[in-house]
């Protein structure tokens, strides 16, 4: 009897299962069939009730049946799954999109870039150095002696490694190779006049490093861009119409007022330094030093001094960026803060 009923479910089941076009229908049938209420668990059940040989071959063939039919529920729901996915994609391509996020360049890398293509214009080519540097680049040869008291003016990330000091004792400058984050992107002067001769006229953009307290105006790495322009007849006039034409691009038409005042850098003589301010009642920023390439310094690439002159400049970029965009604090630049990175 139970085995009869029990090929009956199964017509039945299949029957239903075949004619059915969605899911709840199917979570019906699936109570129907395999639910606690249904006939197949009864069945089950009531199998204690059955002689032993009976509930051998009954219980066996029930079970059967039992898997059976969730199996084909489960390829059932599957196979509905599939055709939903096809009649209703989950990608609507009519909704309008969403914006992908993509980055921008940092506004430090605008400014630098705006900087290298007016200075290209220029005849300016431009040029890279390490970051890595000998103290021989970044101090020596840019007549800073060791126990100058200008050294103190740049405070300095030593390096551990590599303390080697190489003495040339035909030479009165020491070369010494102890390792240094460079302090300014001066060393790039002397890297590339030791390979290149006289005239020329080059930039060089970079980071740089001090171990120095931060403030609103100065930062532990900051960006620089060095000039240097050397040739037979090169003067300060020079120095102050590549400038005035640089100020002139870079601000556009906006209203800055600069200031050059005489300063002290040893590889330089005479030296200055540049201060802008938007108006009166702004405070003067210094932007740059320069001054007339040292003596010492033709010396220490073997140029002849009385046949060469130059002028050379350092500028702040971060300080040339906070005037143009009226940026209050230079650490805001490092922060990694989207809200203002995402301004620019
Ligand atoms: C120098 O670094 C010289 N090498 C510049 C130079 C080159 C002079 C060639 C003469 C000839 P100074 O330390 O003043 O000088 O730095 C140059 C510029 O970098 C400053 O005018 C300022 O705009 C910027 N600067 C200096 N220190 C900081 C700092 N901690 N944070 C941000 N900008 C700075």
């Amino acid at each position: 009897m139970s085995l009869d009923n029990l090929q009956k479910i199964r017509e039945n089941f299949i029957k239903e299962i075949e004619e059915v076009k969605d899911l709840s229908l199917l979570e019906k049938i699936r109570v129907k069939y395999l639910g606690r209420k249904s006939e197949l668990i009864d069945i089950l059940s009531s199998l204690k009730n059955l002689s032993i040989e009976e509930r051998r071959e009954t219980g066996v063939k029930a079970n059967e049946l039992r898997k059976e039919l969730a199996d084909l529920i489960r390829e059932k729901t599957e196979d509905l799954h599939y055709k939903y996915s096809l009649i209703q994609p989950s990608l609507d391509i009519t909704k309008p999109g969403k914006k992908a996020e993509a980055g921008h360049l940092h506004l430090l890398t605008k400014v630098e870039e705006e900087i290298k293509q007016i200075f290209l214009s220029m005849n300016f080519s431009v040029i890279e150095g390490p970051e890595v540097e000998d103290e021989y680049h970044n101090f020596d040869a840019l007549n800073i002696p060791i126990n100058h008291p200008a050294r103190e003016m740049w405070d300095t990330f030593w390096l551990l490694r590599n303390q080697k000091e190489i003495r040339n004792p035909k030479s009165e400058i020491r070369k010494s190779e102890k390792l240094l984050l460079r302090t300014h992107t001066s060393p790039v002067q002397i890297r590339y006049m030791e390979k290149h001769n006289p005239p020329f006229q080059i930039i060089v953009p970079g980071r740089v490093f001090r171990y120095e307290a931060t403030d609103a105006s100065h930062e532990i790495n900051f960006y620089q861009v060095e000039g240097l322009m050397v040739g037979k007849n090169v003067s300060l006039a020079n120095f102050k119409f590549v400038i005035e034409e640089f100020f002139k691009k870079f601000f556009k038409n906006q209203k800055i007022e600069f200031r050059f005042r005489p300063s002290y850098f040893p590889f330089v003589e005479p030296g200055l330094e540049v201060d802008i301010r938007l108006d009166k009642k702004s405070q003067w920023l210094e932007v740059m030093g320069a001054g007339m390439v040292h003596r010492n310094v033709f010396d220490a690439v073997r140029y002849n001094p009385n046949e060469w002159q130059g002028f050379a400049f350092g500028m702040g970029t971060d300080r040339l960026a906070m005037i143009k965009y009226k940026i209050p604090d230079i650490r805001l630049f490092y922060s990694g803060d989207l809200k203002f990175i995402k301004q620019f």
